[in-house]
């Protein structure tokens, strides 16, 4: 079937299969490579994109259900990603990277609905984001820091 979606700010029409998760149409057809699949079973988070502002599982979401959605990637050129990104290489919020692009949309869904979120609000919105070398101090830190540099 034929999806309309909005990726990044830019429209995109795609013809997807059903079953076709989000992350495959986003990684292989519009060559979106930053968003990560690593467990593909919805308990990891790498694969976590921005869907109509709430963050989502892309490898669980069905493309076909995303018909004239908007998504956003770790790609999207937004200030907030912009500033998320610059405070987690400050902080050390990665070693080898591979969670990140999902932690860092699970951090802006968090920003753009809770501006000023307390630590433990931060700690409750990136719990669904694993981190297999444990860089959770770093991610905390870096999330509250874009949160007072927004403010
Ligand atoms: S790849 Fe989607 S939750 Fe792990
Ligand atoms: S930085 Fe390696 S899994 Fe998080």
């Amino acid at each position: 079937m034929q999806v309309a979606l909005e990726v990044n700010g830019s429209p995109h029409d795609v013809e997807v299969q059903p079953g076709e998760p989000l992350s495959t149409v986003l990684r292989n057809r519009l060559e979106l490579t930053g968003t990560k699949v690593a467990c593909g079973e919805g308990t990891c988070g790498s694969c976590t994109v921005v869907l109509d502002g709430r963050p989502v599982l892309s490898c669980l979401t069905l493309a076909a259900a995303c018909d004239g959605a908007s998504v956003r990637t770790v790609e999207w050129d937004g200030e907030v990603l912009a500033r998320l990104r610059e405070s987690f290489t400050a902080d050390d919020a990665f070693q080898c990277g591979f969670c990140t692009p999902g932690q860092l949309m699970s951090a802006l869904a968090l920003l753009e609905r809770s501006p000023s979120p307390g630590r433990d609000e931060i700690v409750a919105a990136m719990s669904g984001n694993l981190c297999r070398c444990g860089a959770y101090e770093g991610i905390a830190l870096a999330v509250s820091r874009a949160a007072e540099e927004s403010g």
